[in-house]
């Protein structure tokens, strides 16, 4: 059953729920949704991926991270983070005495962009509903953006990321706290000291929820 956050964030974002005793139970709702991003053809990118990329973690996590895009280590395992990134998004959450298990991961394309391009704004619109319903499935009580893409994409805007971060934004009612993507942070680990205050951000929002 869906609880009354994801109800509000649904109907924020104009989604129809079920209504009265039809309504199916949040676990085929989820099945629903996994089917629909595995047969997904809306655009291109359907035809070089290995498979899709759905997303990982607790269905009522209080933490909601939001990537780009499936690269290759991704689009070979079917899962989120999974590569280097992956490892250095694993001991960011260990440092917030996190799990994977403990928290959302889900990227704004779910499937490989060809050598890793930068996703193209089409490509954005025809994915980003999954997520935005993802989202309002969990219910989190914070979205991190990691990387300007997911940052742009969630906030409908071309500002960079400097200008983005150190600022609670809000996305369907959930707030949201922007960061450098982890792969950013391999190539330049001396901003992981900023990165480390961005989330320490978002725990304070999860804190006091
Ligand atoms: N980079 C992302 O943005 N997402 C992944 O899943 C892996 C690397």
């Amino acid at each position: 059953m869906l609880d009354a956050r994801a109800r509000r964030a649904l109907a924020m974002m104009e989604i129809p729920v079920w209504q009265g005793r039809a309504r199916p139970p949040a676990a085929d709702v989820w099945t629903e949704l996994a089917a629909q991003v595995k047969e997904c053809r809306l655009c291109a990118l359907h035809e070089t991926r290995s498979q899709t990329v759905f997303g990982t973690g607790a269905k009522d996590a209080r933490w909601f991270f939001v990537g780009e895009a499936p690269g290759a280590d991704e689009d070979r395992l079917g899962e989120p983070f999974v590569g280097r990134a992956g490892q250095l998004l694993n001991a960011m959450l260990r440092a917030l005495s996190l799990v994977r298990e403990d928290v959302y991961i889900a990227n704004v394309l779910k499937c490989r962009p060809p050598r890793n391009r930068d996703p193209e704004p089409a490509e954005v619109q025809q994915c980003l509903p999954y997520l935005q319903k993802q989202i309002a499935l969990v219910g989190p009580a914070v979205l991190v953006a990691l990387g300007r893409i997911a940052a742009q994409s969630l906030l409908a805007t071309s500002a960079p990321l400097g200008s983005l971060r150190e600022k609670v934004h809000h996305y369907a009612g959930v707030p949201l706290i922007v960061t450098y993507h982890p792969a950013y942070l391999l190539r330049s680990p001396a901003d992981k000291q900023h990165a480390w205050a961005d989330l320490k951000r978002a725990q304070a929002l999860v804190n006091h929820e």
